[in-house]
Order: C-alpha cells, then structure tokens, then sequence
C-alpha cells in the first residue's frame, strides 16, 4: 500500500534521511522508532507529500507522489487520516469545529450527519461531550485524542500517527493504544506510527523499523525487535543511557 524507496532528504548540510527503503503492506501497522529529531516526522511528511524528497520516492496505492498532479494528491490525502504530533488544532474553532472539519469541507453530508460522526468520534476517544467546547481550554491528553478524532473522522483508509502516545499519562496512552489496534482491526486501516514510546510500539506495531543516522538498521516484526541481539536497537528499547547510543 505504501512504498518507500531510496528516500533521501537534507537540510542545509545535515542528512536526515539517507536512502530509506520500507513497504507497509495494505492492513498493516509499522511502527518507525529512532531518537528525537531523527527524522520521523520528516518521514511521514513525505508520505503525506508535504515534503519533496532530494531522491527517491514516496509510491501510495500504486501511484507515485511525485507523478500526481495537485488534484490527484489532494485525491489521495482525503484517504489519509493524520494524527500531528503537535495536534494542529485551530484554536478559533470549537472541538467538534476541529474534528468536523474535513467532512463539512469536503463531503456533503448534512450538519446533523456531520455532528453524529463527530460525537461518535469523540466517545471513541473518551471525550464525549466536549465538542462544544474551545480547543484552547483542553489539555495536552485531551488535544491529542481529539486529534485522534479528527485524523478518523472521514474513515480513512491509510492513517498516519505522529507520536500518538506521547505525553499521556500511563492509562490514557493505552486506551489510545487500544483505539489504535481497534482501528487496524475492525478498519483494516493501514498505518505507520511514528514513536518513542517503545510500550505503545510494541503494542500496536505488526512490524517496527528503527530509524537511526537517516538510515532504517532494523525492520522486522515485533518479536523479531524484542529479541533482536542489535546493541542499539536493544539499548533503545530498555532506555539504557550506556551503550552505542550516547544522552543527547
Ligand atoms: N523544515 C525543516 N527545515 C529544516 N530542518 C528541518 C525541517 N524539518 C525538520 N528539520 C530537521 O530535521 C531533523 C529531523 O526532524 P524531525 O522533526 O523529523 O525529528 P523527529 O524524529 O520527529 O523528532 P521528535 O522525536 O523530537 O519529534 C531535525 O534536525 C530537524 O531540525
Ligand atoms: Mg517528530
């Protein structure tokens, strides 16, 4: 469903990302670990296409970003849900505004059709009854889940979640865990799940990918990750603060 190919990207002199190869088979989740400002977000911007690659390509469904003219990747987006990892939520606008917003602007479902998905929306992301009120008085918790709702308000096909968990206390990251696998299996959505948190990783992953000096050195499935001898993968996983990796 989603191919990566020898994708390289740099800023100024910096290589982010170097020759990244990875394939999400249609129905999958992969999970992409690696440190802060590895290049994870980067990543996923180029599967978005809001980013142009120095080389190589990002292919979607067979059709390949670069090939597709603005239409036809504006086609392609309204079959991707995202989660980003600061939210992105307009504050001028109320939470149902928020989680609405892709469907009164791009379907023409009525506004009472529109308001029954987004309550349903909401309760799946344990905020019901909220979507009256602004974004701007939410928490960190409850911004990020009513991201969630809105990056599945359209029922996509591909969703794409930047550091779902992040910043969630311990039970409220797994009911987003929870919602995550809920979605690969009941939707059959295909995803890629950008993250730190090695618990969420392992828990809503079929495979995990470490991104490490712009390059994937490891792709496997989840229990191939766990029991993976890689002195840096390892280290990553436990959070040792000796090993290949050094504290920033
Ligand atoms: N638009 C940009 N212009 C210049 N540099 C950028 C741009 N976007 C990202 N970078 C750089 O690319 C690198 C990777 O950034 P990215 O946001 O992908 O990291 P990350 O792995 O998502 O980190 P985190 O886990 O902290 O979110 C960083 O050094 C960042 O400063
Ligand atoms: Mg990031």
């Amino acid at each position: 469903m989603i191919e990566i190919h020898g994708l390289t990207k740099s800023f100024e002199r910096r290589v982010v990302l170097d020759r990244v190869d990875l394939d999400i088979a249609q129905g999958e989740t992969l999970v992409v670990i690696g440190r802060s400002g590895c290049g994870k977000s980067v990543l996923l911007k180029h599967v978005l296409g809001l980013m142009e690659p120095d080389a190589g390509s990002v292919t979607i469904d067979g059709k390949r970003l670069d090939q597709l003219d603005r239409a036809q990747l504006y086609q392609l987006r309204m079959r991707c849900g995202v989660l980003f990892q600061g939210g992105a939520l307009f504050d001028s606008m109320t939470v149902a505004e928020n989680v609405g917003l892709g469907l009164s602007e791009n379907t023409t479902k009525s506004k009472s059709e529109i308001s029954d998905i987004v309550a349903e929306r909401l309760a799946w992301v344990g905020l019901e009854g909220i979507g009256h009120r602004s974004t701007s008085e939410l928490s960190g918790g409850m911004r990020k889940r009513a991201a969630l709702a809105r990056a599945i308000a359209m029922d996509p096909e591909i969703v794409l979640y930047d550091e779902p968990t992040t910043g969630l206390d311990p039970i409220t990251a797994e009911g987003i865990n929870d919602l995550i696998v809920n979605l690969r299996e009941r939707l059959k959505v295909t995803a890629i799940a950008v993250t730190h948190d090695m618990n969420s990783a392992f828990k809503i992953g079929d495979r995990i990918a470490m991104l490490h000096n712009g390059q994937i050195i490891f792709d496997g499935s989840v229990d191939q990750a766990r029991t993976s001898t890689d002195p840096i993968l390892q280290q990553f996983i436990v959070g040792a603060t000796t090993g290949p990796l050094e504290p920033l």
